[in-house]
């Protein structure tokens, strides 16, 4: 699949997506926003697709935030049509029913720290930075940050980010529990593939249930416990299940089909 703004490519079940302006430290322009969002529908819906990585071009930029240059001259009504476009883009990121784990290989502030949040897994290069500097251009974030950045930090520190916009390095950011793993930029996509490879040994249907599931802790209006009651269920209609528990019992390894 060619984009303009996006490389695209599938090697041993795993998709990768790399924002590719590496001139503009991988900002993200409209364009782009909506190419994230048709590659990951593509990587979906691919079958030959276990799991993705989301990354950015270059070795200094996972991805530098919204496109300011597009800002200008914005009214109320198209400031909030860009938000909910870009927030839409990143539910889709966040429901995805495969893995998604963010290779964040140098700066991720404003969108870029929201799409990175997005992702269901973030593992940091030594060299990346997380911030929410949008208070800087008079702005606030826009694309989940005041949100997803409060559930995976805590109101306190969430503020304090937002409010001073202040960078953080990826050792404080696995401090504060936003990312899983901080390792060297030339080991980044290693650590993510060794990751989704384990993951992929197991059921992808479970797999799926369990970010279902996960994702109802935090949707208004959604009993989480319910939603888990719900997803915990549906599991035994799968083929996945019969074969995990036939495996189990007969003292072999598991063949799951994602069926
Ligand atoms: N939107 C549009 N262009 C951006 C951008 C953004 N968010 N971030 C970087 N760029 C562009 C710069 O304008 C520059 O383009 P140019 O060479 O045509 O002038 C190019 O990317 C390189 O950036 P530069 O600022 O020269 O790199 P740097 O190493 O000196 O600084 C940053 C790096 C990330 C600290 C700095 O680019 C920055 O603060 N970016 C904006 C971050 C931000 O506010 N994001 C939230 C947006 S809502």
């Amino acid at each position: 699949m060619n984009y303009e703004n996006l490389l695209y490519k599938t090697e041993n079940g795993i998709a990768t997506i790399t924002v590719n302006r590496p001139d503009k430290l991988n900002a993200l322009n409209k364009k782009t926003v909506e190419e994230i969002g048709s590659a990951i529908k593509l990587a979906e819906t691919d079958s030959a697709v276990n799991a993705i990585i989301v990354t950015g071009a270059g070795p200094k930029s996972f991805v530098a935030g919204a496109d300011i240059s597009e800002f200008l001259g914005l009214t109320v009504e198209q400031g909030k049509a860009l938000a909910q476009a870009g927030q839409n883009v990143f539910f889709a990121i966040e429901n995805c029913t495969k893995p998604v784990v963010a290779a964040v290989n140098g700066f991720a502030l404003g969108g870029g720290c929201e799409l990175a949040m997005a992702c269901h897994i973030r593992i940091a290069s030594d060299n990346a930075k997380f911030g929410q500097p949008e208070v800087n251009l008079g702005l606030i974030a826009g694309y989940g940050g005041t949100q997803r950045l409060t559930q995976y930090i805590g109101k306190a520190k969430s503020m304090e980010l937002h409010m001073t916009a202040d960078m953080i390095t990826a050792e404080q950011a696995l401090q504060l529990g936003l990312v899983n793993y901080v390792t060297t930029p030339d080991a980044l996509i290693a650590k993510c593939t060794e990751l989704i490879e384990k993951i992929k040994t197991k059921s992808p249907k479970a797999v799926s249930g369990v970010i279902a599931s996960i994702n109802g802790f935090y949707k208004n209006g959604v009993d989480g416990f319910a939603n888990e009651v719900n997803e915990f269920g549906k599991c035994f209609a799968t083929e996945d299940f019969k074969e995990g528990t036939a495996a189990f019992l007969e003292k072999r390894k598991a063949n799951f089909t994602g069926k």
